[in-house]
């Protein structure tokens, strides 16, 4: 049995990029591709065209300070990265007085994608 469910799992694999967010506890029916909460689940091809943008400011290792104001994002955690995004799409973070300009990004993506984003980035 656990056999099986490791080969469904690595077909999952294949297709779509599947990590752990400090959590092992993937749905372990083994009868669909969803995760359970407190992982990510995410299309890569689509989740990297995305962070084209978003490397524009904050480089391609996502290592630059973005307008000479920001932190490096690379490696924090997704968690944090996904929560301070989706209060730049509300408007409501303005950590360097350039709040604006993360909200004009961050209202391009639905919250899913920026969850995406945010375990692609936690894994640069
Ligand atoms: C036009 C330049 C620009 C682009 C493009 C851009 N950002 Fe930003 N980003 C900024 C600026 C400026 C800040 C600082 C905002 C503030 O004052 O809070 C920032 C802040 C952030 C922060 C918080 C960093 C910290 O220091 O806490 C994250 C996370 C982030 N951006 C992610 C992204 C993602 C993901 C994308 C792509 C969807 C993106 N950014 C696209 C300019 C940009």
């Amino acid at each position: 049995m656990k056999k099986i469910y490791m080969r469904t799992w690595l077909v999952v694999a294949a297709s779509l990029v599947i990590v752990s967010c400090g959590s092992n506890d993937f749905d372990t029916d083994g009868g669909g591709t969803s995760v359970a909460v407190g992982s990510c689940v995410y299309d890569e091809t689509r989740i990297k065209e995305y962070f084209v943008r978003c490397s524009g400011c904050h480089g391609s290792e996502g290592d630059v300070a973005a307008l000479g104001v920001s932190r490096p994002i690379a490696h924090m955690p997704a968690d944090e990265l996904y929560d301070m995004l989706l209060q730049y799409k509300e408007g409501t973070l303005n950590q360097y007085e350039l709040g604006g300009i993360m909200k004009g990004q961050a209202s391009l993506y639905s919250d899913e994608d920026l969850k995406g984003l945010s375990c692609y980035i936690s894994e640069m």
